[in-house]
């Protein structure tokens, strides 16, 4: 993997454990995840996750050498089937905006651009938690499902959130979910006011990095820019609808 991701488009070189705990939180799945194999070195990988009828690209990586060989589309191709065959409905990834081998490798697959995803750093200019109360992980999940016009993608749905260390805050209209680092999975409100409130008290825990924004949000969106948040990463969700072969 590392390999694979030293030249990637951003910086993505995690150390054991992180990576580990990023594929264990995502719902890594072998019996769906392919590797391609030159001398008993791993030379390409599609590392998949399964949740219910559902499937999910965590990351696919040919080391450098291997390149332009077929290996990657013969990976998918493999994943796709397996896919198939365990009677799986959707399968779905994201793929950085400006990554274009990857997303014309994924295009010519099959998966179709179904949203835009936004990613952002915030620095608050003033945290204050005054109109938020600390409260358990289940109420707040539920308040923000209830007020939330859009779902989170995979790493931020409440499955793979569940084992984390959070620390989640309730607003009278709204909730917020943040985990290790100041990672924001999850928020929404009733209106933008309380929205505001709720970032002010995430800010009280540090600096806030938000992945994958639905940038059809934009109560949220408008809401980060005017705080000064620095967008650096624009991801496009892509999804592959698979017929029934049963
Ligand atoms: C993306 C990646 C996995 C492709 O691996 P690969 O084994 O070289 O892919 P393939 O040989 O199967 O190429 C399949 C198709 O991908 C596309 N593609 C791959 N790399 C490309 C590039 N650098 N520029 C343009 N198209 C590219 C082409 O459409 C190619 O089709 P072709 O047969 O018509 O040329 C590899 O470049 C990689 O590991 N990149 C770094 C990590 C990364 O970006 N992973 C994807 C994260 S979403």
């Amino acid at each position: 993997m590392l390999a694979a991701f030293s030249d990637y488009i951003v910086p993505l070189q995690p150390d054991a454990d992180t990576f580990k705990a990023a594929l264990s939180s995502r719902g890594f799945d072998p019996e769906a995840s392919f590797v391609a194999v030159d001398d008993d070195e791993v030379i390409g990988f599609w590392n998949v996750a399964t949740r219910n009828t559902k499937r999910y690209l965590i990351g696919s990586g040919t080391r450098i050498g291997h390149r332009g060989r077929g290996l990657a589309s013969r990976l998918g191709m493999a994943a796709i089937r397996a896919a198939e065959n365990a009677g799986i409905e959707n399968f779905w990834l994201e793929v950085i905006e400006g990554n274009a081998g990857a997303e014309r490798l994924y295009r010519k697959m099959g998966f179709d651009v179904t949203r835009k995803l936004d990613c952002y750093r915030l620095d608050h200019p003033s945290p204050d938690r005054s109109s938020c109360e600390l409260s358990d992980f289940g109420t707040v999940a539920k308040v923000i499902q209830r007020y939330s016009t859009w779902k989170p993608s995979w790493q931020n749905a409440t499955e793979s959130l569940c084992g984390a260390q959070l620390t989640p805050f309730l607003h009278e209209k709204g909730g917020v979910i943040i985990g290790a680092g100041g990672l924001v999975h999850q928020i929404a409100a009733s209106e933008p006011s309380a929205l505001e409130d709720l970032l002010a008290a995430a800010a009280t825990v540090g600096s806030l990095t938000l992945v994958n924004v639905d940038s059809a949000d934009n109560a949220l969106c408008s809401l980060m820019q005017r705080l000064g948040a620095h967008r650096f990463i624009v991801q496009s969700e892509m999804r592959l609808s698979l017929p029934n072969v049963s």
